[in-house]
């Protein structure tokens, strides 16, 4: 049965999360994820989380990134359980809104496993493209030109400057930091600012590790007036690094496949690109919502 968690698991969910193998190349729902949506606030994040449990343990963990948009990750374990998946489907397409509102609505489901196919044989179709970049950190990552901290009270100023140049419609505060850096995601993760020759801050990055799995880079950016001079490169190669220090395995990240400079960025950091993946979407006047008890 489908719940919503109360504060109090939200450790639980995340190292529960944070310990099932992940495949970087299809970049599915991460702790990362759960990490950086904790600067709502703990209360936000576990009304936005939906939690599915099959005996006594967690099955899979939605994050409801919007109203209407549900990302999933499901455990290794029961992505191929068919009574599990199609009980999981129904929840997604309920008529009773349990889990999502009743019309036009997506879900981003990567994972391997019979449920994309389920749902596309519902009425469900292909959305949004993303696109995966990995990078492999078993070799040692090359060197680039920024001189790079990590952020603390100090030079939050500096990281906070940045994002917003890098993102204009963020809603990123100081108050956001510090919910987010307060959740038990971050306990595994790492914030970062580079700075360049003028000792100018020009690019800030986060990144969330998961013990030896793949850890992801969220967000990354560069101050808008300081792009095109090889800092996204210089500040995804020092992610790179932070997550080798911490034992990942992989560094990860998965943008939106018309942003065609973030693609560009990564891939000349060393980050590889895969094959797309989509979100699938519930049209509004798709018969696919169905009631179930
Ligand atoms: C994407 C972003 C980080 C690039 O930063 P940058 O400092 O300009 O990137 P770099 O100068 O290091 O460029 C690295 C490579 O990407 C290419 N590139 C960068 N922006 C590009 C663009 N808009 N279109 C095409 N190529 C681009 C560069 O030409 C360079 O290629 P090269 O190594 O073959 O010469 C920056 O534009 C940004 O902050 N954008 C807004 C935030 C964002 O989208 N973040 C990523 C979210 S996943």
């Amino acid at each position: 049965m489908v719940t919503t968690p109360g504060v109090e698991s939200l450790r639980f969910i995340i190292e529960e999360l944070a310990s099932w193998p992940y495949d970087p190349d299809r970049a599915s729902l991460h702790v990362g994820d759960l990490g950086w949506n904790h600067q709502f606030g703990a209360e936000w994040l576990a009304g936005s989380l939906r939690v599915w449990v099959e005996d006594d343990r967690l099955a899979a963990v939605g994050l409801l990134d919007e109203p209407d948009l549900l990302r999933l990750a499901v455990a290794p374990r029961a992505r191929h359980d068919e009574d599990f998946v199609r009980r999981l489907a129904d929840d997604l397409d309920a008529a009773d809104s349990r889990v999502l509102p009743v019309g036009e609505v997506a879900v981003e489901a990567r994972f391997e496993g019979p449920l994309r196919d389920l749902l596309l044989a519902r009425g469900w179709q292909d959305d949004e493209a993303w696109t995966p970049l990995v990078r492999d950190l078993t070799d040692p990552v090359p060197e680039h030109h920024l001189r790079v901290v990590e952020v603390d009270a100090h030079h939050l100023p500096d990281r906070l400057a940045v994002h917003h140049s890098a993102f204009d419609r963020t809603t990123f505060t100081q108050q956001r930091w510090q919910a987010m850096t307060e959740g038990p995601g971050y306990r595994q993760a790492r914030s970062l600012v580079g700075y360049d020759v003028d000792d100018c801050a020009v690019a800030m990055v986060t990144v969330w590790a998961a013990g030896s799995h793949p850890g992801e880079l969220e967000p990354m950016g560069v101050h808008r007036n300081h792009q095109g001079r090889g800092h996204g490169r210089a500040i995804c190669l020092a992610a790179s690094t932070a997550l080798q220090e911490m034992g990942a395995s992989h560094a990860f990240v998965s943008t939106p496949s018309t942003n065609l400079g973030a693609i560009a960025t990564y891939r000349a950091a060393g980050f590889e690109e895969k094959t797309q993946v989509h979100d699938l979407r519930r049209p509004a006047d798709s018969s696919a919502a169905v009631v179930t008890g």
